[in-house]
């Protein structure tokens, strides 16, 4: 478990978290598309969680990095995800795929900022996926 120290733009440490999502990359298992993946995100409470992206022969179970990194969480006790970075191994930002879009909201709903990229401001998860069905659809849907 780790603490951001350095406060940067809308109070997150960038820098910090897409150096830690770049070495997380280093941990990823991608011997078939050859793309690691890394990704590192602060919770409201101040924690680190962090994920890597772990492929299978049977490539439709592919995990990406944000799978990992919300089991990271969970493992943790759980928590609210305020920001996120998730790279390539070139250390550079990479936009979440559809189904982690929908991952990350579940973790840090639509205010959830996520990386970039170096000079560029962070996005909410809410431009990336607007009108999220979420948790709170499921208690008034119920028959
Ligand atoms: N990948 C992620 O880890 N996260 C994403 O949001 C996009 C894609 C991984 C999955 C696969 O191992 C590799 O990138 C190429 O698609």
């Amino acid at each position: 478990m780790y603490c951001l120290e350095v406060k940067e733009l809308a109070g997150v440490a960038w820098d910090a978290l897409r150096e830690r999502a770049r070495h997380a990359s280093t941990q990823s298992y991608a011997p078939y598309s050859h793309v690691t993946v890394g990704a590192c995100a602060v919770t409201s409470d101040g924690r680190l969680v962090e994920g890597s992206n772990v492929e299978n022969a049977s490539y439709g179970l592919t995990l990406c990095a944000e799978c990992s990194l919300v089991s990271d969480l969970a493992r943790q006790g759980g928590g609210r995800l305020v920001a996120v970075s998730i790279v390539a191994g070139d250390g550079q930002p990479i936009v979440p795929c559809g189904r982690c879009r929908q991952l990350l909201f579940e973790h840090g709903g639509n205010e959830l900022l996520v990386d970039g990229g170096v000079g560029a401001p962070p996005v909410t998860l809410e431009s990336l996926l607007p009108q999220a069905f979420g948790p709170e659809d499921l208690k008034v849907r119920q028959s």
